[in-house]
């Protein structure tokens, strides 16, 4: 059986990608921060054999080392670095505060970075070797129009650049690394007005996520597999 491993799947994006592939016959590795918040994520594991859950803080190294000599040299097939945060902080020009960006950069920009490179052994173990980064339209500068979040922009502009490099390094190694937009969801991060529910875009990311061919490998998909310009 295929192993996924998924990050942040405790609530919104990551909860519903754990619901729904675990109706698809697939050995899941769903993480969570804090086991106090995740009650429904625990509820849903206890009634299918084919979860494990693991706790990782993706804002720590130490967190990462440990969760990876937790998974040994298990292959991981596909990827999915969901978690994300928005930053508590200021949207504005005029009041953009350090410690805020630094803290939403590590956790949206650095992290996928790092844990990837800590997992690589269980990445190249893995046979589909599919890397799938969750980044946000908000990160183009092409579709930019908008102006504002600065901070939240800024992080996942610098992810793309991320996935789009390890796309060029990693490819004679025959992944396929890809960045999606989830669309505007009801999460607690898109909040109640987003355009779309949880199911519909998760719904839509796993479609994009099992037609993924060699050529689509440095794209950027939007949740309905069209592609977003940088
Ligand atoms: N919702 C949208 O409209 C939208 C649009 C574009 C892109 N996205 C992206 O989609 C992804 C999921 O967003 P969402 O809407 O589901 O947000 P959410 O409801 O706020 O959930 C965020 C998830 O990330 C986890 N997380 C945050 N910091 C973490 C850390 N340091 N270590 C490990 N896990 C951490 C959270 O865990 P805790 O509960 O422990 O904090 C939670 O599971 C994010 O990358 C986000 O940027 C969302």
């Amino acid at each position: 059986m295929k192993n996924i491993l998924i990050t942040g799947c405790n609530r919104g994006i990551g909860l519903e990608f754990v619901k729904q592939l675990s109706l698809t016959g697939v050995n899941l590795i769903a993480t969570y921060r804090d086991r106090n918040s995740s009650q429904e994520l625990f509820a849903i594991a206890d009634e299918c054999s084919n979860i494990e859950l693991l706790q990782l803080d993706v804002s720590s190294e130490n967190s990462m080392v440990l969760f990876q000599s937790s998974l040994m040299e298990r292959p991981i097939d596909v990827f999915i670095n969901n978690a994300g945060i928005m930053g508590s902080g200021s949207k504005n020009f005029g009041s953009i505060a350090v410690q805020n960006w630094i803290e939403v950069l590590n956790v949206n920009t650095v992290a996928p970075l790092i844990l990837t490179q800590k997992l690589y052994k269980n990445l190249l173990n893995g046979n589909d070797k599919k890397l799938i980064y969750v980044s946000s339209k908000m990160g183009s500068i092409e579709d930019n129009n908008g102006g504002s979040s600065y901070v939240y922009r800024s992080s996942k502009t610098a992810l793309n650049q991320v996935v789009k490099t390890l796309s060029v390094d990693l490819s004679p190694k025959g992944f396929t690394i890809i960045a999606v937009h989830p669309g505007w969801v009801q999460t607690d991060m898109g909040g109640p007005n987003a355009l779309i529910d949880t199911k519909t875009s998760v719904s839509g990311l796993i479609g994009v996520i099992q037609n993924l061919k060699g050529s689509d490998n440095g794209k950027f998909f939007n949740y309905d597999g069209q592609l977003i310009s940088w």
